[in-house]
């Protein structure tokens, strides 16, 4: 797949961020297997702790919109360096995308790729997440 269009609209979807405490803007596309695409960008709190990142935005819109499945994800901020998603959001991919790829990208658009069972080995499974009841 020609993941080139994901990470346009990542890159995109960083514009929307709201980061006026960190000032790093970050967007995440995710394609479900349906097809679609679904865009996010990381929205900040005076809270901090009530911080939500770009992937996990993407991720939830796309599950509220009855997708379940995904095969891509990609993500992009405004640094010259690709951007990884942090711990939490590599348990939200996993939960819901156990064979995704992950494209990390800089804001130039250049970009790595890898497997979420690469990003987080031995990742943490519970109850129907084991049978991979979020996965396509
Ligand atoms: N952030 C993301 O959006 N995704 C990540 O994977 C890591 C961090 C955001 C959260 C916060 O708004 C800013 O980047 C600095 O941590």
């Amino acid at each position: 797949m020609d993941v080139k269009p994901l990470i346009e609209k990542a890159l995109q979807a960083r514009h929307n961020a709201y980061a006026p405490y960190s000032g790093l803007r970050v967007g995440a596309c995710v394609r479900a297997a349906s097809g679609r695409t679904y865009s996010g960008c990381n929205v900040e709190n005076a809270a901090f702790g009530e911080t939500c990142c770009a992937e996990r935005v993407a991720i939830y819109t796309a599950v509220a919109a009855g997708e379940r499945g995904f095969t891509h994800l990609a993500v992009a901020s405004d640094r010259d360096e690709a951007a990884f998603p942090c711990g939490a959001c590599r348990q939200v991919i996993m939960e819901f995308a156990p064979h995704a790829q992950v494209v990390c990208a800089d804001c130039t658009g250049a970009y790595e790729i890898h497997a979420i069972k690469d990003l987080l080995p031995r990742a943490f499974a519970f109850g129907p997440m084991k049978e991979g009841c979020g996965d396509a």
